[in-house]
């Protein structure tokens, strides 16, 4: 199958969460059941980009109103991802190296989906399957039906991931301007609640819609922002496929951001070194148990009981725990965050900002990992946490749920009902609990780690749904 996956985010070479990973890493598993798999995303000037040189494979121009822009395809002839990646710049929407821009996505993302489809139509590839991932990418399947210039592409078939339906990327419809002329009695399928709105289009028109996880799929009928009866009435070509990981990215035996690599034998020595090492990157003790969060500083992931939470815990269990948090996000969490720093020293600390590398030797040296997430459409970090024998703590909802059993149920993680601080205070009180019988942390470790969330396992489900719309478009003829 010739398959092309097109996203706003994909690892290494750019990320902002989660949606990069599997970007980053589905193609990857796909091509090794020998299809042929392109990615493609925009050209921003991240240092991945910057540092390394790609071949032009296409020059064109789109029209946005009245404006023309031109347009590039390069790629990367060395194929080192383990997958075709295409990269589209459009001078001046992608100058930067940020994915997201305030205030200009609209026009931003619109004119990369723009410039794919005119590549497809002018290099005159017919792919067998278009993935589209999120809002960003989620107007290619309004644009395949019903724009006049896509016409001969209408029959490919669309499947559309939903990674988190809070995020809809609407805009007014005075930037209707923007989309190449289209059969206008079809204006609906770009609507909901009076704007355009990419993700409901894209749930309308897609071939296939899937989400993250089984949970979330369920989920979302009842929570998705406004889309929920949006959701329901879709709901017969909407399927819940739980995300994997890149089991070679995330690998505590060769990961090359760690002091000391381990493997579910020798983990305690180099979990150990790992603790070490980070408790004094970060002035921490490492004698006492390290609970740590890593992720985006918002409401979704119930970042803002953090502070709140942290305060208890350490003035409650005072010198007997370790916290340490990795993340940006809300400002006013941020500032909280940060002014816990000189009251709670040595016990205590707040990295504010994105750091891959730090994020590594976190799930390596803690020895919990909070998850007090209100939606999590899947979550990968509670399965990097596992894999790196890091014990999870997760709020039971969505893909975490799908993925963690309480050790109350002889699983490998601590679950907890609410996204509230109680319920969190009360988590980390069994987590310190299970820290002192090491026999039995030592066991609940060695679980998580032995579990396989690999892509592998995973990557085939989609091929099968791809070759049953496949079907369907041969039908359709
Ligand atoms: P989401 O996509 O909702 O943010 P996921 O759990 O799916 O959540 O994925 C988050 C990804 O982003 C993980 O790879 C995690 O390690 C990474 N991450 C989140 N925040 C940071 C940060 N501040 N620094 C480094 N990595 C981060
Ligand atoms: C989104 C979700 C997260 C999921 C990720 C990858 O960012 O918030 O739960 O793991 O996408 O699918």
């Amino acid at each position: 199958m010739n398959i092309f996956h097109v996203s706003a985010e994909c690892y290494p070479i750019a990320k902002v969460g989660g949606l990069a990973d599997v970007v980053g890493a589905l193609p990857k598993y796909q091509t090794l059941l020998q299809q042929k798999v392109k990615v493609v995303v925009p050209k921003y000037k991240t240092s991945y980009v910057t540092q390394r040189k790609f071949k032009n494979v296409f020059k064109g121009n789109l029209k946005l109103g009245q404006k023309t822009y031109p347009f590039t395809v390069d790629t990367d002839p060395t194929n080192e991802l383990g997958y075709e990646l295409y990269l589209i710049d459009i001078p001046p929407f992608f100058g930067s190296a940020n994915v997201y821009e305030w205030g200009q996505d609209a026009e931003r993302f619109v004119t990369f989906q723009i410039a794919f489809l005119n590549w497809l139509i002018e290099s005159k590839q017919f792919p067998d399957i278009i993935h589209i991932h999120d809002h960003h990418t989620g107007l290619i399947p309004f644009m395949l039906k019903f724009a006049h210039a896509y016409k001969s592409l209408s029959r490919v078939p669309t499947f559309l991931t939903i990674h988190n339906a809070q995020y809809h990327g609407d805009f007014g419809f005075e930037k209707l301007y923007l989309l190449p002329e289209f059969e206008h009695n079809k204006i609906g399928f770009l609507e909901w609640n009076g704007h355009i709105n990419p993700l409901a289009s894209a749930i309308k028109c897609a071939w296939q819609v899937s989400t993250v996880s089984p949970s979330y799929l369920e989920e979302m009928s009842f929570a998705a922002n406004g889309l929920e009866d949006l959701l329901r009435h879709e709901r017969p070509k909407s399927i819940g496929v739980l995300n994997g990981i890149d089991v070679d990215v995330w690998n505590p035996q060769s990961d090359s951001f760690l002091v000391q690599n381990y493997s579910t034998r020798s983990f305690k020595k180099g979990k150990e070194a790992n603790k070490a090492a980070l408790c004094e990157q970060f002035n921490l003790d490492p004698t006492k148990p390290l609970f740590a969060f890593i992720g985006r500083l918002v409401g979704e992931k119930g970042a803002d009981l953090l502070p709140h939470m942290c305060s208890i815990v350490l003035n409650d269990f005072h010198q007997q725990v370790n916290i340490l948090i990795l993340g940006s996000g809300d400002p006013e969490v941020e500032s909280h965050l940060q002014k816990l720093m000189p009251i709670y020293k040595g016990n205590y600390n707040a990295y504010i900002g994105y750091n891959e590398q730090v994020s590594h030797q976190i799930y390596a040296g803690a020895d919990f990992l909070l998850m007090p997430s209100r939606v999590e459409p899947c979550g990968l970090n509670q399965m990097y946490a596992l894999r790196y024998g890091t014990v999870p703590i997760v709020r039971r909802t969505g893909g975490l749920k799908d993925t963690i059993i309480d050790i109350g149920d002889f699983g490998y993680g601590i679950c907890h009902d609410q996204a509230s601080v109680e319920d969190v205070v009360y988590s980390i009180g069994r987590a310190i609990g299970l820290y002192k019988d090491e026999e039995n942390m030592d066991k609940v470790i060695k679980t998580g780690m032995k579990i396989n969330h690999s892509w592998e396992k995973v990557a085939n489900t989609y091929l099968e749904v791809y070759k049953e719309l496949i079907v369907k478009t041969a039908d359709s003829w």
